[in-house]
């Protein structure tokens, strides 16, 4: 699909540049002939005369070098297609606006053949609005946008951001080339512009200052779903009981609790506003009647604590759902599992329910595995061991799938 086509390559200064040696060799390798044109920033990432031998062809940083003219209009006209690999924040804000101070952007404005960009950046960056915003402008103007990879990012922090990966890019390039279709490259995220809940964790209940009611949840689950829901473009608030994780998403806002009266109201001032619930706390269903506020001494007598309700706050919010809005629920359950499951699913209003039974190896409480099945008023759905993000990622597409628009 590649051979004998005409492409320029724009690399510009981002981290992710040496990756364009790569993605340079495997595109020469298809058949293509490159241009690369690069900024002078990325020449502090990765050397002219690296590209130059790869690409078999001089490389231009300058639309002059001080005796000759690189000609951008004759650049932009020659290409099949254009790629900027990586597209820093920088580049991304010059090509939305028209600022022509280098040779990409000067080819990019010349060029009449499409343009696709790979954007690298930290996550912070790649979630800012001013970034989105020219991307939607890049979208707008009839540009293709590679999605961003999630991992973990040259500063260290982890989320998206990462530049497709070489192979990736080139099979967008050959995709595009061979069905002239990029609907998947500039399909917006499926839940951009969605707002989620996820409640997480266990929750304690407080006997005296140094005591509580608890349970064994790490959290792990609801933690993957959340970035699994920011991932497809939510903006996801993460309710978090005391768990020893956390969480360094962008698009996740995390708020942490301790009891389940702390999560309730977490949960409730912010069910309003939401599109969607995902309940996948374990939470305490009785708390001490009274909290001593001194430290228990022992006696020599066995003890008795009182225990009360707390409030169910999954059963809440399906009382105050509205159609726009869906709720998930969980349940644990160690026998009678499907028609347990289906009771709750009902008596909470749920729109679907995420079974996970202890008695499966590898599933519940701080395993990273989990087998799972979903069950809607209409469906049984039960799934094979899977890791918790994968888990997660198949809960959030059903969310994708079922969300009214
Ligand atoms: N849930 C909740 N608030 C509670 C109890 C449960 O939001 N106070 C949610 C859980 O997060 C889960 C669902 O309700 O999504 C089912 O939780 P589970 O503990 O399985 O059910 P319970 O209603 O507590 O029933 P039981 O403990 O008797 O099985």
């Amino acid at each position: 699909m590649l051979k004998g086509k005409k492409i320029i390559l724009g690399i510009t200064g981002s981290i992710a540049a040496y990756k364009s040696a790569f993605l340079t060799r495997l595109l020469i390798k298809a058949g293509a002939e490159v241009q690369v044109l690069m900024t002078q920033s990325a020449t502090s990432f990765i050397s002219p005369l690296t590209l130059a031998t790869l690409s078999k062809k001089p490389v231009f940083t300058d639309v002059h070098n001080g005796e000759s003219w690189n000609n951008h209009v004759d650049l932009g006209l020659w290409a099949d297609v254009m790629l900027v690999a990586p597209l820093t924040a920088t580049t991304l804000a010059k090509m939305a606006n028209g600022i022509s101070d280098n040779i990409i952007v000067a080819t990019y404005l010349s060029a009449r053949c499409p343009v696709f960009v790979a954007p690298a950046m930290d996550l912070d960056m790649w979630a800012h609005p001013s970034t989105t915003g020219n991307i939607d402008k890049l979208i707008a103007y009839g540009n293709h946008i590679i999605p961003v990879g999630h991992g973990e990012l040259a500063s260290g922090l982890v989320g998206a951001g990462r530049m497709g990966e070489p192979e990736d890019i080139v099979q967008h390039l050959e995709a595009f080339l061979s069905n002239g279709t990029t609907a998947s490259l500039t399909k917006e995220l499926p839940l951009k512009g969605k707002k989620a809940i996820v409640t997480a964790g266990p929750t304690y209940e407080p006997i005296d200052p140094v005591r509580f009611i608890g349970n064994r949840s790490s959290g792990k689950m609801g933690i993957a779903v959340a970035e699994a829901l920011a991932k497809q473009g939510a903006a996801v608030q993460l309710i978090l009981g005391p768990s020893n994780l956390s969480t360094e998403v962008a698009n996740v806002e995390l708020i942490r609790v301790q009891t389940a009266q702390d999560m309730y109201e977490a949960a409730t001032n912010s069910f309003g506003q939401s599109h969607i619930a995902v309940m996948a706390a374990a939470v305490a269903d009785y708390r001490p009647k009274t909290v001593a506020d001194k430290k228990l001494k022992k006696g020599d007598f066995d003890l008795t604590i009182p225990l009360e309700r707390t409030l169910d706050i999954a059963a809440a919010l399906g009382k105050v759902k509205k159609k726009h809005q869906v709720i998930i629920g969980f349940a644990l359950e160690t026998n009678n599992e499907l028609e347990n499951a289906k009771g709750k699913l009902k008596k909470k209003n749920f729109d679907m329910i995420v079974l996970n039974s202890l008695q499966d190896k590898g599933a519940g409480f701080k395993h990273d595995t989990n087998k799972v099945t979903f069950i809607t008023a209409t469906e049984v759905k039960p799934f094979p061991l899977k890791t918790k993000v994968a888990v997660a990622e198949d809960i959030a597409n059903h969310i994708a799938q079922i969300l009214p628009s």
